[in-house]
């Protein structure tokens, strides 16, 4: 038999991804990755026509269409009627990216009972579309591919001379929650490969947007190894790695791709 070649492996031609929160800034390059390597994308949004404008700009090299539909991650009946409507639209989903956060921009210091709980629900909402993406695939006799986005900070604590007198710390639920997260991967992986479904995580290291306060992005920088922050681009790869035939014997890792942050 013939080996498949790098090109075959990487390509996605025929395949259906859905990702939440394909409108947010690292979002966008994710879900343009997808779709430079063939595939058809759902863009899952809060908000229906946000997600649709964002998927009618996607390229689509071999002709696949793109696909808007409504999910909040955060509501139960939301994220079923969410998934059943990606299934509708683009009649089968292949890969299922897990990237949409909703969080409290609050601290160790401050932060309450209620928003610390309702920002580890993004955790719940990760498992319950994965739980409905798995048995999607078992279904339809299918092989398919999950990515939780999880961050550095679901590895290593938080860096606090870079919030220090500029900004709220990283907050402590955001901690829980990513690191929560990585082991939920490595979890549902080992459940679910004899089902065909891979659950890898991919993290990033520090993206920050040009809406994050600049005194903070320099003391990131100084700290980080190749003395730079990443750009969204820089995720691409990793993420066709996961989602792709490439990386079909690889299950249950989290890919941190940091600029080298963790490794020191
Ligand atoms: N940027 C970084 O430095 C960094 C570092 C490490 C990890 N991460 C992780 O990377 C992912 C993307 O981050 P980002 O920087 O691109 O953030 P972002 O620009 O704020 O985008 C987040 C997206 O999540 C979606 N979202 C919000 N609440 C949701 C809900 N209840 N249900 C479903 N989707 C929801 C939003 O889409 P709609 O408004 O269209 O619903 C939004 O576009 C997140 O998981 C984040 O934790 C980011």
């Amino acid at each position: 038999m013939m080996e498949p070649t790098i090109q075959q492996l990487f390509d996605l031609t025929g395949k259906v991804a859905l990702i939440t929160g394909g409108s947010g800034y690292l979002g966008q390059s994710l879900s343009n990755a997808l779709a430079e390597a063939g595939a058809s994308i759902v863009i899952a949004s809060r908000v229906r026509e946000r997600g649709r404008q964002v998927a009618s700009k996607l390229p689509s090299p071999a002709g696949a269409r793109h696909f808007g539909v409504q999910l909040d991650q955060l509501d139960d009946e939301s994220l079923n009627t969410g998934f059943d409507e990606a299934v509708a639209a683009a009649g089968q989903v292949d890969i299922l990216i897990n990237n949409g956060q909703q969080g409290h921009a609050l601290d160790l210091t401050n932060v309450t009972v209620e928003a610390f709980n309702q920002d580890l629900k993004n955790a719940s909402g990760y498992f319950f579309l994965a739980r409905r993406f798995r048995d999607h695939i078992v279904d339809r006799k299918a092989a398919g591919a999950v990515v939780m986005i999880g961050s550095m900070y679901g590895v290593v604590g938080s860096y606090p001379d870079a919030y220090e007198d500029v900004c709220t710390a990283s907050p402590v639920q955001y901690h829980a929650l990513k690191g929560g997260i990585i082991q939920m991967t490595r979890h549902l992986a080992c459940y679910w490969a004899k089902d065909h479904v891979r659950v890898n995580c991919l993290s990033p290291g520090p993206f920050p947007s040009e809406k994050a306060p600049q005194e903070m992005v320099e003391r990131l920088k100084q700290k980080n190894p190749m003395r730079r922050m990443g750009e969204p681009h820089e995720l691409k790869g990793a993420l066709l790695l996961l989602a792709s035939d490439a990386g079909n014997y690889i299950t249950g890792q989290n890919l941190l791709v940091d600029g080298g942050w963790t490794a020191w």
